[in-house]
């Protein structure tokens, strides 16, 4: 049987490590060609691109700085030298300090905003001129941008800013049959995480308030991404998904 997704090519921001590695090699699974970008670890993006192709796709890994937005054009220019369009956006790499909303400086507001936000932005922005009809977009939140989260604040308002543009976006690219959509994690266990300052306490929090008792993994997340990716979400556009076993129902 043909894979669903073959012959498509995807790009995911920060798809070396965590939630974004889980995309990247769920699209491979499914037949698309993948390029991943990071910022700091060579050597794990260069494992993760041999994942990739173990799923018998092609993959690189471009380096650059999703928070600099002079460092952005080159990505979409590598893809569509390379294989000349793209089918699929993934928006996933996000930095923030951790800081209450009375305490944010230009620095952390300008962190976060800068690469999750308008990263978001500036990605959209140059890729759609290579994205052929019924493309599909898609980007990261998480239960920050609804809730409040002890130091979260400007990292909480960045993927509000976030869940936000995917509903302006949704409607200036239906004409073109481009769904964008969002996927909003709950607390899932990945080295992003365990940088918390409390991240013990917050893991018995979560495990407790979540009505499976677990936190939830990378995959998870991942295979809705990638359902969203594919031939059979056609009728879901600027939405925000929000995957978490169930934390916000307590
Ligand atoms: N973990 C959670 O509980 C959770 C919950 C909800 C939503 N999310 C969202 O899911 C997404 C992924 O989170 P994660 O937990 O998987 O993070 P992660 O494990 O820390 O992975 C982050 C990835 O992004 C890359 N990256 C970081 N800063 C970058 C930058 N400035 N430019 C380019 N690449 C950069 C990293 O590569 P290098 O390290 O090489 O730079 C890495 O590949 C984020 O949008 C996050 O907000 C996470």
């Amino acid at each position: 049987m043909e894979k669903e997704l073959k012959g498509k090519v995807a790009f995911v921001s920060g798809g070396t490590k965590g939630i974004g590695k889980a995309i990247a090699l769920g699209l491979a699974e499914k037949g698309a060609h993948v390029v991943v970008n990071y910022f700091r670890s060579r050597s794990t993006a260069n494992e993760t691109v041999k994942e990739i192709e173990s799923y018998g796709v092609e993959a690189y890994a471009h380096r650059a700085n999703m928070g600099n937005h002079d460092q952005i054009p080159a990505i979409f220019e590598g893809i569509k030298e390379r294989f000349g369009k793209l089918d699929i956006l993934i928006s996933n790499a996000a930095l923030g300090l951790f800081t209450n909303m009375l305490e944010i400086d230009d620095k952390s507001w300008d962190l976060s905003m800068h690469t999750n936000a308008r990263a978001f932005l500036n990605s959209v922005q140059l890729a759609s001129d290579i994205m052929p009809d019924h493309s599909r977009i898609i980007t990261l939140s998480s239960l920050g941008s609804i809730r409040y989260i002890p130091g979260y604040a400007s990292i909480g308002v960045s993927k509000a800013a976030i869940e936000n543009m995917v509903k302006y976006m949704a409607v200036e690219l239906a004409e073109r049959k481009i769904t964008v959509n969002c996927v909003s994690g709950g607390f899932i266990d990945t080295n992003a995480m365990k940088s918390f300052p409390n991240y013990e306490m917050m893991v018995q929090e979560v495990v407790k308030r979540t009505p499976f008792k677990r936190m939830g993994t990378a995959k998870e997340v991942g295979d809705v991404v990638c359902f969203l990716a594919g031939p059979k979400a056609t009728w879901v556009t600027g939405q925000t998904i929000i995957v978490d076993g169930g934390y916000t129902l307590m």
